[in-house]
């Protein structure tokens, strides 16, 4: 069943798509067309949009700062059009408007079936200056009076880079008195002005620029520089020597022996070639492509190269930051920040799994793990704002949500768990966000037709059993070349991920006041969950599929009655305890793991998860130098090899969900109402950190969180803006306090209890974190020393982090008696020192 398409409203459209038959496949096409107006306009403004990517100009001048327009929407149902006000620059008497147009999402190579033209065959260009001259308004728009000719871009693809040939420049073209002779008629091309529309998501533009911290000469001439982090964007040159010099520049995240290795960027080329004009000091930056890359081979250099002459333009969506965290921990620090550059690396029009390889797709799966990162970061609102409205009008001509939004895959997208469901859970985090019920009101068909959708391939027993499905994608244990048949049973994530999506549309349906869909809903939520219980449940609280991304989606979507929580948590630990704290989750449970484990009360076993350097954990790709989150854990093995599967982006910001345990756990900033005007302070420290800061602008203002323990003494700070109350839990207050604050700023300082001090141990701690302990490890040798005289246990082992006493019981059954019960007792605190 197919939702009713989101109906975008059309801009009304003078001018027609135009084109320039002698571009197809090579050089980018040069627009021109000359007007005269008697004398200047009140008002100038420029609308402009291609299929393709455009430049636009006005009397010789670039304009606006935008780069990369239009972006990339379902151009076929909404093409956006960018505004500019260019009053400034219109002359009465002769002027000239023009744009470049580069090949870009619509024509050129896209995705990692190695398709060209998905929309269009070449590049075509959409403009209207409107001149208003207060009495009356005149219109330049495309149509036949257009011009067209090639210029110094020789070639130009989103993946395998730029060729511009600055001796082929049509200097002057976009100025009143260039002798266009020879410049051809443009043709229309045939493209529906009534998909039209004013962007939502803020334009793309260079934010931020990086110097190279090294620079290192290669063999033969060439060099190779290093911007010390993984970034998406490109270079800008300045260089000086004989025309038809050409510089290439070969971009990579990697390098190996000194030289780049582009193995993570599969296909794609990202290469630029720049060749010179002469006569001069020449500054040249690409504008019809991007590339994911820390490292930048130059070759052909004229003379020496200098570290001056390169630096690299960091682009991403223009966003407003929203969310900032800092910690005692360096590596958690660097765990944050590579988050944040996945997301700003990615975050390029469409949020996509990774910019650099020949794929930079917008996968819903990834996404949607992600979105309470992103919500949190940034203002998302214009982006993902954009990107729904694109998954409900492909969604409702498929009539399943595609894979990847827009879609440009060649053949339909089954529905899977995760990457369907986004349709639902994506908006639904955007509402925990920002409190706007015009988002869900907006999201409301589509996320209805997703649920109707499954809802109608449920078996009779309610279970969804049946069709393809990612599972739990990339689980660590999966085949390396098999990335979905992970150990946990994919109709089980999936009845899990429906389950969930089902109770978030009832709640949506009932936010909306449509009582008739409520009644439908709750059902179908209660039908799915009761369900799962029976068929993956015990009674207990087990979970038949005993892995940790099981037990993880059981307690963090409510799929547990309160008196099972207890005993799945404890299974959850276990699993985690048993696995050293290493990660055994993919992209369907990692997200839920650390909350899991902190809502079941074992928050110690989330700190030891989040802290474990050894592969596959978060922190391990730090260990090895990440600047940006990795598709997989050991996308670069210890050894410094690549994973072979050939999925191995440095890039990907999937995994980095991990950080909204980050924010709500260690920073403790949770919105008890969509909106923050009701939060939950309650950080809770653990992991040996000693201070955390957060940071966060609500759409109700900022507020900021901060607890610092030195010494046995904790400090928490709290401020909040007007309108927002607040439940502070004190972190480790001898009393317990958890109190009622409204805005303003709150300070509090007392010492910590002695127990709360001193960790609690059981007989489930790792053999590896009771060895940091040093009373207490010194009881338990004694002990070890009685039962198991001459045998060493060595609790700095690699296995003790995996080794709990539990453990080390079952391995022993013949053990005597009092074993247990001498362990039992070297762990109670009376008993150490
Ligand atoms: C992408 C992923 C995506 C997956 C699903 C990969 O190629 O990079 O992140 O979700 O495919 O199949």
């Amino acid at each position: 069943m197919s939702p009713e398409p989101a109906r975008p409203s059309s801009l009304p459209a003078t001018g027609v798509f135009v084109t320039f038959d002698a571009a197809a496949g090579g050089p980018a096409p040069y627009f021109r067309r000359a007007f005269d107006t008697s004398s200047r306009p009140r008002k100038a403004t420029l609308r402009v949009t291609a299929l393709g990517i455009v430049e636009p100009y006005l009397n010789g001048v670039r304009v606006g700062d935008q780069v990369l327009a239009p972006g990339w929407t379902s151009y076929r149902h909404r093409l956006t059009v960018s505004s500019y006000d260019v009053t400034e620059l219109v002359t009465a008497g002769s002027n000239v408007v023009g744009a470049i147009v580069g090949e870009g999402w619509a024509v050129g190579r896209l995705g990692y079936e190695g398709k060209n033209n998905h929309y269009a065959d070449r590049p075509a260009l959409f403009l209207e200056l409107e001149l208003d001259h207060g009495d009356h308004t005149d219109v330049i728009a495309t149509g036949p009076e257009f011009t067209a000719a090639t210029g110094a871009v020789l070639a130009c693809s989103l993946y395998d880079g730029e060729t511009w040939d600055a001796r082929l420049e049509p200097r002057g073209w976009c100025e009143p008195g260039f002798d266009a002779t020879g410049w051809q008629p443009v043709r229309e091309f045939d493209w529906d002005t009534g998909v039209l529309v004013e962007p939502m998501a803020p334009p793309i533009r260079r934010i931020e620029e990086l110097a190279p911290v090294s620079v290192t000469p290669r063999p033969g001439g060439r060099y190779v520089v290093d911007f010390g982090r993984i970034l998406t964007g490109w270079t800008r040159l300045t260089v000086e020597g004989p025309a038809g010099t050409t510089v290439t520049l070969r971009h990579a995240e990697l390098l190996r022996d000194g030289e780049l290795d582009p193995t993570t960027l599969r296909t794609a080329l990202a290469t630029d070639r720049y060749t010179l004009r002469g006569g001069g000091p020449e500054t040249w930056e690409p504008r019809f492509t991007f590339h994911g890359f820390r490292f930048v081979e130059v070759d052909g250099w004229p003379g020496e190269f200098t570290a001056g002459a390169l630096v690299a333009v960091v682009v991403h969506s223009d966003m407003s930051r929203t969310g900032w965290l800092e910690t005692s921990d360096e590596r958690v620090n660097r765990l944050h920040a590579n988050v944040v550059w996945s997301m700003r690396g990615n975050f390029v029009g469409v949020p996509t799994d990774c910019p650099q390889r020949d794929e930079r797709l917008g996968w819903t799966g990834d996404l949607h793990a992600f979105a309470p990162v992103a919500t949190f970061l940034y203002d998302v609102r214009g982006v993902l704002g954009s990107w729904l409205a694109d998954l409900s009008v492909e969604q409702a001509e498929q009539g399943t949500v595609p894979f990847v939004v827009p879609d440009v895959l060649s053949t339909p997208s089954p529905p899977t768990a995760l990457w369907g469901d986004a349709a639902v859970g994506v908006p639904w985090t955007m509402f925990q966000e920002y409190g706007e019920e015009e988002i869900l009101r907006r999201a409301y068909p589509s996320m209805a037709a997703y649920v109707r959708d499954i809802a109608g391939r449920l078996d009779e027993r309610g279970l969804w059993s049946t069709g393809f499905q990612y599972g739990d994608w990339l689980d660590p244990d999966a085949p390396e070349d098999r990335p979905s048949e992970g150990k946990t049973d994919r109709h089980l994530v999936a009845q899990a991920y429906f389950s969930r999506a089902t109770a978030q549309l009832a709640r949506t349906a009932e936010i909306l006041g449509r009582s008739a869909d409520v009644t439908e809903f709750t059902a179908l939520a209660h039908r799915v969950r009761a369900a799962f219980r029976r068929e993956y449940l015990t009674p207990a609280g087990r979970v038949v599929n005993e892995t940790a991304t099981a037990y993880s989606l059981v307690i963090a979507f409510d799929l547990l009655e309160p008196d099972q929580l207890a005993v799945a948590g404890k299974r959850l630990a276990e699993i985690s305890a048993r696995n050293g704290f290493r990660i055994s989750t993919g992209f369907a449970g990692t997200p839920h793991l650390l909350p899991a484990l902190t809502r079941a009360g074992h928050v110690e076993e989330a700190y030891l998860t989040l802290m474990q350097t050894e592969l596959p954990s978060f922190l391990y790709p730090v260990t090895m130098g990440a600047t940006t989150i990795w598709e997989r854990w050991d996308a670069i093995r210890p050894d410094g090899t690549l994973h072979p599967s050939g999925m191995t982006s440095l890039n990907h910001y999937a995994y980095g969900a991990v950080a909204d345990w980050l924010h709500r756990v260690v920073g403790g900033l949770e919105a008890v109402e969509p909106g923050y005007r009701r939060v939950r302070i309650a950080p809770i420290p653990g992991g040996g950190l000693t201070h955390a800061t957060l940071t966060h602008d609500t759409v109700h203002g900022r507020i900021d969180i901060s607890w610092r323990i030195a010494e046995d003494l904790m400090a928490v700070d709290v401020a909040l803006p007007a309108g927002v109350e607040a439940t502070v839990v004190l972190p480790a207050d001898p009393g317990g306090r958890v109190l009622a604050v409204g805005a303003g700023r709150h300070h509090w300082e007392y010492r910590m209890p002695v127990a709360t001090r001193e960790v609690v141990h059981t007989m489930d701690t790792p053999l590896r974190v009771l060895a940091e302990d040093t009373r207490i490890w010194r009881a338990l040798t004694e002990v070890f020393a009685e039962h198991f005289p001459g045998i060493p246990i060595d609790g700095k082992a690699p296995e003790a982090a995996a080794i709990s006493l539990n453990i080390l019981l079952e391995y022993v059954p013949q053990a005597s008696e009092g074993l247990r019960a001498d362990l039992e007792a070297a762990l109670a605190p009376e008993s150490a020192g």
